[in-house]
């Protein structure tokens, strides 16, 4: 009976192909497999081998072919780099095999596993896979982008270690880049980062870098990209994955982390939807203020900004007619008339006054730095096409309400 053997060659070097491999391809009659796949094996092959060379992106007449010939009774061994069963040929053979309704003996198929890059990488780099890890191709010649998005969501949900093939090519130059973003906003920008070109091939090329660092634009196709988990580190020039988790490495929270049972008033989220006509006081001219005046022309509020500076972007709102200014430091009568204010100056005690007077006077109050002081406190915010995401912790820790609002809003963006 014929035999069809699909054969991994491994990730280029032959130290990395296994005997078992080796032999299969000495007993076949006929190879196939890309050009740079059979000069790589050159040295493997016998004069009396007939070699059949493919074209890249044939992948269904290559086994067809590659059937049809063992079907007539030759040994025929397919020849795929890394291992053949990871993003190569051994799923055509099976798809086109299904298709022929094949009952599992003619031809006889037997696959001979190898190396693949990740493999290959992990092995020169030191121990990156320790722990759980996953690969994403990020090819989408066969796959939806959607899909591929979704799997880099879920990969950097589970703190997978990924290893990403077909990285980037010349057409497709910015996904790395989007999956690089979405797993900034899960792991710490350490994360030790490694891209692995021609690994064990002559011009192999591996280097490591941050998460935070990471330039898609170094990247090809003949690279593996390899991103750690929220453990991994670097030592000397390795880098490892821990068998198991620490508090330390747990995904970062920008600042001190709190817990409900501290607070003896809880807060009741709303949402402002409409404040048209209605007049918002902010008290202060910087960055805080800047993003709290912003919010309020959102929602149509006549805002009136009391601070002796402004930003430039409150100078460019002024200017162009959108809030009033009063170029001055705050005092008590600033807060007449207003249905909601925001004290955001960088002074602690003129902060906590305004609070004091503006409960006095049932005003619905914001202190920045110090939110138990008012009445409410605003939450970070994402603006999805139809739904808003809104995260808060008792206006306790801001960072740690942005870091979740960063992770969640990549559920939103399906
Ligand atoms: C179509 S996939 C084939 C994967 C192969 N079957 C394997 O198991 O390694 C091609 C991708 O594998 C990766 N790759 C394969 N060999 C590599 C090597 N020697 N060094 C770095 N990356 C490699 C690259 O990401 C490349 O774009």
């Amino acid at each position: 009976m014929s035999t069809l053997s699909l054969i991994s060659i491994g990730p280029g070097d032959l130290d990395y192909m296994l005997p078992a491999a080796m032999g299969a391809l000495r007993r076949a009659d006929v190879i196939i497999g890309y050009q740079i796949y059979l000069d790589q094996l050159r040295k493997l092959i016998a004069p009396h081998q007939e070699l059949i060379s493919s074209q890249l992106g044939q992948e269904v007449q290559r086994a067809t072919h590659a059937i049809d010939l063992a079907s007539q009774g030759k040994n025929v061994a397919m020849v795929s780099s890394g291992d053949i069963g990871i993003y190569a040929m051994a799923s055509p053979i099976f798809d086109v095999l299904r298709e022929r309704e094949w009952s599992g003996s003619e031809p006889h198929v037997e696959v001979f596993p190898g190396v693949s890059a990740i493999q290959a990488t992990a092995a020169q780099i030191g121990a990156p896979l320790g722990h759980d890890f996953c690969t994403i191709s990020l090819s989408d010649l066969l796959t939806p982008w959607p899909v591929i998005q979704k799997r880099v969501k879920a990969a950097a949900w589970g703190d997978f270690v990924i290893g990403f093939y077909n990285p980037r090519s010349k057409k497709r130059d910015w996904q790395l880049g989007w999956a690089m973003d979405v797993l900034r906003d899960f792991r710490p920008g350490e994360t030790p980062v490694v891209i692995a070109r021609n690994v064990t091939r002559p011009d192999e090329d591996i280097s490591v870098v941050t998460l935070a660092d990471f330039d898609p634009t170094v990247v090809d196709m003949f690279t593996l990209v390899l991103v750690g988990n929220s453990q991994s580190y670097v030592l000397a020039d390795k880098v490892a994955t821990p068998r198991g988790y620490t508090e330390k490495g747990q995904p970062r929270v920008t600042d001190g982390a709190s817990t409900q049972g501290e607070h003896d008033i809880l807060s009741y989220p709303v949402s402002l939807t409409q404040l048209t006509g209605k007049m918002a006081t902010v008290i202060g001219g910087g960055p805080v203020a800047t993003r709290k005046v912003r919010g309020l022309l959102s929602v149509g509020a006549n805002v009136m900004v009391v601070s002796p500076d402004l930003t430039d972007t409150l100078q460019s709102l002024l200017d162009e007619g959108h809030i009033t200014w009063l170029s001055r430091k705050y005092e008590t009568q600033d807060i007449d008339g207003a249905t909601i204010v925001f004290a955001a100056t960088n002074e602690r005690d003129v902060n906590r006054e305004i609070g004091e007077v503006c409960n006095r006077h049932n005003i619905l109050c914001s202190v920045a730095d110090a939110p138990k002081e008012g009445s409410f406190h605003s939450m970070a915010v994402h603006r999805g096409e139809d739904v808003v995401l809104a995260v808060g912790t008792q206006g306790e820790t801001p960072g740690k309400a942005k870091q979740v609002r960063n992770q969640l809003r990549w559920l939103l963006d399906q």
